[in-house]
């Protein structure tokens, strides 16, 4: 893959269907886990709900390491105007927690699975455990997982709050970079 020149205005085509893309299966992880709680616990749609969980978020886990795979063969275009070294470290610090929360959340999902017994089903077809049966593990992968998922809100919350206020406050291009559908001219200060 060649790498993307920083002059260019937009992350590179990959790099934007899979933020995207990736935005949709969050909402279908989180709502799966949610509505389960509307069925009763052992009922067909319950346990369905909880297997599109497992499913999807598994497929998180696959593209965010085809996406840091092309991220790190990319470069990332310029913000205009230039952050201030601490906005910059700040987003820095949530890309990574935002990565990072990719890759805990499927794993200690999987680990619970794996800990409690049970057959890890990845769209009808089963996967291996990567975790010894054992209730304090089980424990311990459910808590963590628990845990986690709510900072995932707040997480997201914040990152998608952060980008407006790129957008409409600070009004430099970092939304712009990752949204084809917004338009790329400069915009004039407010
Ligand atoms: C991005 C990925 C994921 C996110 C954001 C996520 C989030 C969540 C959330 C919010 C819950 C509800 C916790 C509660 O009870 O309040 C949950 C439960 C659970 N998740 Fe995930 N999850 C992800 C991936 C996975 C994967 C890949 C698996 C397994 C392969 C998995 C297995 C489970 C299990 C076993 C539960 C407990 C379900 C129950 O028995 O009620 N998760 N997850
Ligand atoms: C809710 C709607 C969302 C909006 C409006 C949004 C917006 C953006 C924008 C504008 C950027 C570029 C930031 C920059 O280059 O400084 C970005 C980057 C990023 N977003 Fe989102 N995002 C959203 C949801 C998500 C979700 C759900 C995740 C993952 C859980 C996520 C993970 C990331 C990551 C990891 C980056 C860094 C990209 C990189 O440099 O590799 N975003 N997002």
């Amino acid at each position: 893959m060649t790498a993307v020149s920083s002059q260019q205005s937009r992350y590179h085509p990959t790099i934007i269907a899979l933020h995207w893309g990736v935005l949709l299966l969050m909402i279908g992880v989180y709502a799966s886990m949610e509505l389960r709680e509307f069925w009763p616990r052992g009922s067909t749609l319950r346990e369905g709900l909880k297997l599109v969980h497992y499913s999807l978020g598994l497929t998180v886990f696959a593209l965010v390491i085809a996406r840091i795979v092309i991220r790190l063969r990319t470069t990332t275009p310029a913000v205009t105007p230039p952050l201030s070294p601490l906005l910059k470290l700040g987003a820095t610090g949530a890309h990574l927690a935002l990565y990072a929360f990719m890759i805990a959340m499927p794993l200690l999902g999987w680990a619970t699975l794996s800990a409690e017994g049970k057959s890890i089903i990845f769209f009808g077809i089963p996967i291996f455990p990567i975790a010894p049966v054992s209730e304090t593990l089980t424990e311990f992968f459910e808590e963590t997982h628990e845990l986690i998922g709510d900072i995932g809100y707040f997480l997201i919350g914040a990152h998608a709050a952060a980008a407006l206020y790129h957008h409409y406050i600070r009004r430099d291009n970092t939304l712009v970079r990752m949204a084809p559908f917004l338009d790329p001219g400069p915009k004039a200060p407010l």
